[in-house]
């Protein structure tokens, strides 16, 4: 008996898994109170704070006294917190469904708005890896054992007859483009099918970016990457110590809002940048995610994000 414990403890050490391994010995590196009324700068305790600068306009997302910093960039928003100081190396650009499903004219015709995010979406792209900033790709990717746990509900959000027969992993046929390439659009939202990848100028932008590690890729199966006690994205998010998070992707009020408010809950700060974002939905929804985006975080918009980055090289 105990040698066979023994032995499946050598097995599991010689076995181990070298995929995304990070050290986080050094996450929590002391036990200190949980708060400090006699700074009233301060909001929140020693591992998760705000700083309140200069009369109340400028919020220090940095966590400089436990972090350390490498060079801090100071951020306009748009909304009722007017500007903050990031640390790039815990701070991210998360781009939420910016699928072909979701995008492509003849997939969905009517997402005018987001593909009008895709062009600021590529220039934050650009502007966050220049400063150091991961990308994080979180798209739907069903495998079948997501299916085996999906909700009625979504199956039914998913299917265009309320039958199985069309809803997650089921093949969607072909597409013809308009200059007579014809595509095999694979498994709904199905991992690895066409359909689930990003849509046109992005594909090649994220495979650039996996291929030279500035970008990592997260498959999700609900509307948010980070429901749950533990996705791979919430433990890549806590593993690297990422704080702040810059969120776009499509739908706004929807996928977008799901891991927004998500990642407020388990306390990252969240950073709503309107004109990388959009919906098919009403115009109230996307008024709504603008609106509580607001009180959760801040609002922000890629031009003024990207000047300001300049401005600091
Ligand atoms: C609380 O904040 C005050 C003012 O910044 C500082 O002097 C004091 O050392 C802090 N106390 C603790 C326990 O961190
Ligand atoms: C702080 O800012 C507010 C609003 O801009 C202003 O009314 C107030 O006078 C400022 N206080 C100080 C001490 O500068
Ligand atoms: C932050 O900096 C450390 C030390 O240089 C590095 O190992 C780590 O990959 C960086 N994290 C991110 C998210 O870039
Ligand atoms: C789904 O199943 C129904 C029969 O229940 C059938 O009429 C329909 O053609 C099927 N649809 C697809 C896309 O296979
Ligand atoms: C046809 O159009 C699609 C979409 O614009 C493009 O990705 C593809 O490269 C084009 N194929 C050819 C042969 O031009
Ligand atoms: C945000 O930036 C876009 C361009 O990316 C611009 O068209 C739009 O007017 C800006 N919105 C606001 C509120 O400034």
């Amino acid at each position: 008996m105990r040698s066979t414990i023994a032995m499946q403890f050598l097995l599991a050490l010689a076995t181990t898994s070298l995929a995304q391994v990070y050290d986080t010995y050094g996450s929590i590196t002391a036990l200190a109170g949980t708060a400090n009324d006699s700074d009233p700068t301060i909001l929140g305790n020693y591992y998760n704070y705000w700083k309140l600068l200069n009369n109340k306009t400028t919020w220090d997302l940095t966590r400089s006294d436990r972090l350390p910093v490498t060079s801090p960039k100071t951020i306009p928003m748009l909304g009722y917190r007017s500007e903050a100081i990031i640390e790039p190396n815990r701070t991210a650009f998360m781009i939420v469904d910016m699928q072909n499903f979701f995008l492509h004219p003849k997939l969905s015709p009517y997402a005018v708005n987001g593909r009008k995010a895709v062009q600021p979406t590529l220039n934050m792209i650009d502007a966050f890896r220049g400063m150091g900033s991961k990308i994080l790709w979180v798209n739907w990717g069903i495998d079948s054992f997501d299916l085996v746990t999906m909700p009625p509900s979504f199956l039914d959000g998913f299917s265009t007859n309320d039958q199985m027969n069309t809803t997650f992993c089921t093949e969607m046929g072909t597409l013809t483009e308009d200059n007579g390439t014809t595509i095999e659009l694979g498994k709904k939202l199905c991992r690895g099918s066409w359909n689930a990848r990003p849509w046109g100028p992005l594909d090649p932008a994220m495979v650039e970016g996996l291929d030279s590690g500035t970008d990592l890729y997260f498959n999700k199966n609900r509307l948010s990457g980070l429901w749950g006690s533990q996705t791979p994205l919430g433990l890549y998010l806590q593993e690297s110590l990422t704080t702040t998070l810059f969120i776009g992707g499509v739908n706004s009020d929807q996928c977008v809002w799901g891991n927004l408010i998500d990642a407020y809950f388990k306390g990252f700060d969240v950073v709503y940048v309107e004109d990388c974002a959009g919906t098919t939905s009403p115009w109230y929804a996307e008024e709504m995610v603008r609106y509580n985006a607001d009180g959760d975080g801040f609002l922000a918009n890629s031009t003024y994000v990207i000047d300001a980055l300049n401005k600091q090289k």
